[in-house]
């Protein structure tokens, strides 16, 4: 089984479309499933919603989506200085104003994970475990710099074994390890990358007889048209700027 998996595309709807075309395009691939994180940061939640609804692409809740479906008082966001705590909460203020209650509800039904098991459930094989952030909480950063032994802990807290894959994302940074033969996947970003590169990213997972392979993927979008319409939104600029450069915000020089 090879699948798409695509995770934070955070309201970016011109890359989304790029990025389902391109898999769509593709007749390796047998299944698309996102790991979370649908809305936020740019002015499309409700599209990209329908469009995830309408092909059919089932996923996790991200903490994006699971607080702005249960209306709770902050995104679960990381900031690092008060720019981009301003930021975080004008996103996050903005995005909950305009979804519509069809997209509420929709976000706030998704699942905490999927296990897809390639062989069937019917017999043994490899599991494949998608979560937004960790098997505990949505809101944990998973980065590629965690020890070994944190990658275990999570692995064994998920009921995994050697040969299972684990995949996730929130981090919008792509990586993929294995320890003692568990694969442990970072989906990096569709819509708002950070790791420098623009374009819009996914991961083909091919899952097989004792086999797993891993295939990171870039698209080029209309990256301007999303930056456009970020302008012409009440979100603020500095989220199109950092689309263009796949990078976070340009802070505020700190007064400290
Ligand atoms: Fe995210």
């Amino acid at each position: 089984m090879k699948y798409a998996l695509i995770s934070d595309i955070h309201a970016n709807l011109p890359a989304l479309r790029a990025v389902h075309r391109h898999i769509t395009g593709r007749p390796d691939i047998d299944a698309i499933y996102h790991v979370g994180d649908l809305v936020g940061y740019a002015p499309w939640p409700n599209e990209v919603v329908a469009l995830i609804a309408a092909e059919g692409i089932a996923g996790v809740a991200g903490n994006y989506d699971s607080t702005v479906g249960t209306d709770y008082k902050h995104c679960g966001c990381r900031y690092e200085d008060p720019r981009q705590e301003e930021l975080s909460h004008l996103s996050y203020a903005w995005t909950r104003q305009h979804v519509g209650p069809d997209t509420k509800s929709f976000l706030a039904g998704l699942p905490f994970r999927i296990d897809l098991l390639p062989n069937g459930g019917h017999r043994a094989g490899p599991r494949v475990v998608l979560v937004h952030g960790t098997p505990t909480l949505n809101t944990v950063y998973w980065t590629e710099n965690r020890p070994d032994d944190f990658c275990l802990k999570m692995a064994q807290d998920a009921g995994m074994k050697a040969g299972d894959v684990i995949a996730f994302g929130h981090t919008h940074l792509p990586w993929h390890r294995e320890v003692d033969g568990i694969h442990f996947v970072n989906t990096g970003s569709l819509g708002r990358p950070k790791d420098g590169d623009w374009r819009a990213g996914y991961v083909a997972l091919e899952v097989g007889e004792g086999r797993v392979g891993v295939e990171f993927v870039r698209v080029e979008y209309d990256v301007e048209a999303a930056m456009r319409a970020i302008r012409e939104s009440d979100l603020p600029d500095d989220f199109a700027e950092y689309l263009r450069r796949g990078d976070r915000p340009a802070t505020a020089p700190s007064s400290r």
